[in-house]
């Protein structure tokens, strides 16, 4: 027993031995990956992003999930490949996927359906449903960038993914094959990707309404015309662990995959809106606190949260002489876009600021992330009610970081924010797309 164990370690050794010259077949190491993005702004307002996997490559369209715990495809409709290979159980793969259990399957076998493999939960964070799939690797394709524009391909051969049934793919924008997660764990892009190149655990997301950018990797970042972003243009924040996984299945003690951050006090127009505080901290049941969500497409409240912002947000207007709209769902607060001034920022309305760890560190929210346009007439308010009781107080949503610049730093744990690139004569969709491979 212990003897066929050591074999089979040494079995794995001499593959990971000989299969790791993966990079000097490739010339060069990058120092940074690029997934472009776009916006279904059509109809989900998901993001979605062009990955090409498996052996020969396939382009996948995945949603891109910034809390997602890792990468599942629908592996049940055509997945064919020469490089799929399914995690044996109790093997390293498994134990880095944290896929503790051990299943069969019990028809013939083909990508999804292998016996003596470990399984992941696979969650379609969209729709809150969540099976179970088995743990696998295949190879994975992404192209490199200096920050600037990208450049040429590289390839994982061994990424970690999870396979899903089709049916998980329900809710998902059309075309899509699966999410892609960016979440906490050791098995999310971030951390599989800095790992396979040895590059820092850290990642930055810009979106625009139409398109952007996932940046694995360091800074600079640069955006046309000539803005090039660093840690120096960023404002940090410490990245929270709320204890509890926040997934829509998970066993017991796994800590939750998404981004918090702890907001301490709203400010609207200079005014402190008064809050239950309590609701934004994190309890010991993960209950309560901020977090960042591109699932989500407009920020979500705790109806106490939401019912003392929005009425100091609808009182500043008034003291600005905005009026009033009928609302417009999902929007409660709506006004007449004529009443309104518009300026660099946006339309010029109260402004929101979510003060940080402290009072120097502040979030604010200008009328470009604050007000959704309806139609010529109208615009309203872009946040909505979470009812009571939510996992989470506050879900700042997609429309909210929309044209602001957020980097992900894993290792140290914190957050960077630039604020609304507005205010620097740019956009998300600005990052340079011709290729210099
Ligand atoms: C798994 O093993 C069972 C029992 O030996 C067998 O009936 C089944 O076909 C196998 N499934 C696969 C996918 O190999
Ligand atoms: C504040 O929120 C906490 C957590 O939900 C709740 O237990 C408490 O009753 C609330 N306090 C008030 C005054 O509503
Ligand atoms: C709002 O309108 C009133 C009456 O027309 C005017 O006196 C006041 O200065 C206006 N306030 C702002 C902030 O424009
Ligand atoms: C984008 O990058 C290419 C390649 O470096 C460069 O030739 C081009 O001028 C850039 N575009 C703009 C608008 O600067």
């Amino acid at each position: 027993m212990a003897n066929s164990y050591f074999k089979h370690l040494i079995t794995l050794s001499l593959l990971f031995f000989f299969i790791s010259p993966t990079f000097s077949q490739q010339s060069f190491r990058p120092k940074a990956l690029v997934l472009q993005v776009t916006k279904d702004s059509a109809t989900t307002l998901q993001y979605i992003a062009q990955i090409n996997q498996r052996t020969p490559l396939v382009p996948l369209n995945l949603i891109v999930d910034l809390g997602g715990q890792f990468l599942w495809v629908d592996c049940e409709n055509k997945y064919i490949s020469s490089t799929y290979r399914p995690a044996r159980c109790r093997s390293a793969q498994c134990s880095l996927a944290k896929a503790n259990g051990c299943g069969d399957c019990f028809s013939a076998p083909k990508p999804g359906c292998n016996n003596n493999t470990c399984g992941l939960i696979p969650d379609n964070t969209i729709t809150h449903t969540a099976t179970s799939g088995e743990l696998a690797e295949d190879v994975l394709s992404i192209q490199s960038t200096n920050g600037f524009n990208p450049g040429r391909k590289v390839s994982i051969s061994h990424f970690l993914f999870s396979c899903a049934p089709t049916f998980l793919l329900k809710g998902l924008a059309s075309g899509a094959s699966g999410m892609a997660g960016l979440g906490r764990t050791k098995i999310a892009l971030p951390s599989q990707l800095a790992s396979s190149f040895s590059f820092d655990r850290k990642f930055a997301i810009c979106f625009s309404s139409s398109d952007g950018v996932v940046i694995f990797g360091d800074g600079p970042y640069g955006l046309l015309p000539n803005v090039v972003l660093n840690s120096d243009s960023l404002t940090y924040t410490p990245l929270l662990i709320n204890p509890v996984s926040t997934a829509s299945a998970f066993s017991q003690g796994e800590p939750s995959a998404e981004y918090f951050i702890g907001v301490k006090t709203i400010k609207i127009d200079e005014k402190v809106v008064s809050l239950n505080t309590s609701l934004l901290s994190i309890d010991n049941n993960g209950i309560g606190g901020t977090k960042i969500s591109i699932v989500d497409p407009y920020t979500v409240l705790e109806a106490s949260i939401y019912k003392a912002v929005t009425d100091a947000f609808n009182k500043a207007s008034i003291a600005r002489n905005i009026s009033r709209a009928s609302s417009f769902a999902p929007f409660e607060f709506c006004y007449k876009s004529d009443s309104v001034l518009g300026t660099r920022l946006g339309a010029s309305v109260p402004t929101i600021e979510l003060f940080l760890q402290n009072e120097n560190v502040v979030w604010r929210i200008f009328g470009a992330n604050s007000m959704v346009n309806i139609n010529d007439d109208v615009l309203c308010f872009g946040f909505v009610n979470g009812g009571k009781n939510p996992r989470t107080s506050i879900v700042i949503g997609g429309y909210q970081l929309e044209n602001n610049l957020v980097q992900f730093d894993l290792a140290a744990s914190r957050l960077g924010f630039s604020s609304l690139l507005f205010g620097r004569q740019t956009t998300c969709s600005n990052f340079n797309s011709t290729s210099t491979a």
